[in-house]
């Protein structure tokens, strides 16, 4: 049986240390190779919307193109430390919610939560960025791998979907935030793992599903808490891309997971779970804390043990679990996928609703108009 440690190299999940002993240790590079270990698949069989569901999400994503250069109002004067005080006239700093007493953080004031709250923004945002060029090579993956015909086309559109993520999470960050962070180690050590995955379907299990699953919720909480709106309507129309591509990952999955053995079901289970588990650790924002001068072994274990952290956190779930369930991951075989779920406590969103169903609510107005197009109304 696999353990814990197979999985993700540390016998005990919430093992902080071997967590923070995880750093990025090139953080001057420029390029990282990694091997991508796939066939590229040709199919001959063009009949289109052989998958219909699938063919309604091309034509919704070709109706709900936009161009990041001239759709968000770029002349918005942005004063990232005037944001970074209003958050912080919002909600205080951390230490209103942890005690920090023995860590070096007593010493702490105003001055110095708002500084966090910049750096912390910046650092959000630069994930944000590296995890969608992560979409993007993994979605071009998709277009080679995949089978089916429905499925390459509707994948082609995702790439220019990322392409344009990636350019405005960057452009937002050079020109507005002036500042950015490098990769995080374990958001890294989650994308190697997907694109070194030989079998096609784990590119989507990895991405589509998790990382992007992910990617909606977080997108969706910074939507709701800022004011500021250049960064409000730019989350507004990448969040209308991001529910197709989760709806794409679970439409196409739930075909291929229901005829999976029992053996290879829990491989996925697992892979799920090392996904999970890779993106929780990622929002310690331990570079931020080295950034400020603090003591991270001291501050980061009184953070990982906060309970009212842990549950803001866990939220970050709500669109991966349903979605795990709609693919027959949670209970498939022997259930191993809802057990480690009840462990690290977000198995209480099962029964949210999955991204394939309220995929239209995130559409925007073009996508709308599409309406009278049989295609996209049916
Ligand atoms: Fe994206
Ligand atoms: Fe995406």
């Amino acid at each position: 049986m696999t353990s814990t440690e197979d999985i993700i190299g540390r016998a005990d999940a919430n093992d902080i240390e071997a967590i923070l002993a995880v750093t990025n240790t090139d953080v001057d590079s420029v390029l990282h190779a990694v091997k991508d270990n796939a066939d590229c698949l040709y199919t001959w069989d063009y009949s289109k919307g052989a998958r219909p569901q699938l063919e309604k999400l091309y034509e919704k994503a070709k109706l709900g193109q936009w161009n990041g250069e001239t759709d968000l109002p770029w002349d918005t004067v942005v004063d990232p430390l005037q944001e970074a005080t209003q958050l912080y006239s919002q909600a205080a700093g951390l230490d209103q919610m942890i005690d920090f007493t023995g860590t070096g953080l007593e010493s702490w004031g105003e001055k110095e939560w708002i500084e966090f709250n910049l750096e912390s923004q910046a650092w959000t945002m630069s994930q944000f960025m590296h995890g969608e060029q992560g979409a993007l090579v993994c979605t071009a993956k998709i277009v080679e791998t995949v089978p089916w015909i429905d499925a390459k086309y509707y994948a082609a559109t995702q790439v220019m979907d990322e392409a344009r993520h990636v350019e405005v999470f960057a452009k937002y960050l050079d020109t507005k935030l002036d500042r950015r962070y490098p990769v995080n180690a374990h958001l890294r050590m989650l994308l190697d793992d997907i694109v070194e995955d030989s079998r096609w379907d784990m590119t989507y299990l990895g991405m589509q599903i998790m990382v992007e699953g992910l990617a909606l919720a977080a997108f969706g909480f910074m939507y709701q808490q800022t004011e500021e709106p250049l960064l409000k309507k730019l989350l507004r129309y990448v969040m209308s891309d991001e529910a197709r591509h989760v709806a794409f990952g679970v439409l196409s999955l739930r075909e291929v997971y229901a005829d999976l053995t029992q053996a290879e079901l829990r491989e996925r289970q697992e892979f799920a779970f090392e996904a999970a588990l890779r993106m929780r650790d990622r929002f310690l924002q331990q570079e931020v804390w080295e950034r400020m001068g603090a003591d991270v072994s001291k501050v980061l274990p009184v953070i990982f043990d906060n309970e009212d952290r842990r549950e803001f956190q866990h939220l970050l779930f709500t669109k991966i679990v349903p979605n795990c369930k709609k693919l027959g991951l949670l209970d498939g075989g022997d259930g191993w996928l809802r057990k480690r779920f009840e462990e690290i406590n977000v198995i209480q969103y099962e029964d949210w609703i999955d991204t394939a169903e309220e995929v239209d609510s995130f559409a925007i107005q073009r996508e709308l108009e599409g309406e009278d197009n049989p295609l996209v109304a049916r």
